[in-house]
């Protein structure tokens, strides 16, 4: 897959970008971890105006994952659209606070192969986002401050707490950008 290819398509995600986006730096990151796990549906928490979804859905493009993403945001709009036309019947957005995501009934599945976490950065949401994907089922769950000195500490704490264990660090710097995050999953007992 080709980072040439995001770069064009992360250019048409035309709202402005908020807080954090993970950007072209990230493509080839994120790009790993679907192609070392390759989720059929993956549950995002956090959506800003598309940056980790369009790399999710290009890069697993091969096998046609469906992408749901979660955020609070409002006239983000374009950019569903854009991503709905750019891989059809494959992209869906909900617009909620991720901590009443179940309890409104709002996610039309019961189980889901990952969930990436990158919305509320608190302790409290990343351990009732954290309750969210075990309540899915989640095997995979990708933390996109896992290494990010501000939060890592509530992230480890979050997963110390709940007996998840580290898979892999996909964190990494591409062209001076950091990226943080590390992918974990649930302890088999
Ligand atoms: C760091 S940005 C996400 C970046 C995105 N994953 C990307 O790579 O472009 C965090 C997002 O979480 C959203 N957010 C914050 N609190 C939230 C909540 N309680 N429920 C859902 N989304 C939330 C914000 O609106 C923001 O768009």
């Amino acid at each position: 897959m080709s980072q040439a290819r995001y770069n064009e398509l992360h250019a048409g995600l035309t709202v402005h970008t908020i807080t954090g986006e993970t950007g072209p730096h990230a493509f080839r990151s994120l790009e790993k971890t679907m192609l070392d796990f390759k989720p059929k549906t993956i549950l995002e928490i956090g959506f800003n105006r598309g940056s980790s979804a369009l790399s999710f859905l290009l890069a697993s493009e091969p096998w046609g994952a469906v992408v749901y993403s979660v955020d609070v945001r409002r006239n983000v709009q374009p950019c569903v659209d854009y991503l709905q036309e750019l891989f059809p019947n494959r992209f869906h957005y909900i617009k909620t606070d991720s901590a009443r995501l179940l309890e409104d009934g709002l996610f039309p599945l019961e189980t889901v192969d990952l969930v990436f976490i990158d919305g509320n950065h608190s302790y409290e949401y990343i351990r009732k986002d954290t309750e969210t994907a075990f309540a899915l089922n989640a095997r995979y769950i990708l933390y996109d401050e896992y290494t990010h000195p501000p939060h890592m500490k509530d992230v480890r704490k979050v997963m110390k707490e709940l007996d998840l264990v580290l898979v892999e660090d996909y964190s990494v710097t591409f062209n001076d950008k950091q990226l943080f995050q590390g992918l974990t999953e649930r302890r088999v007992l």
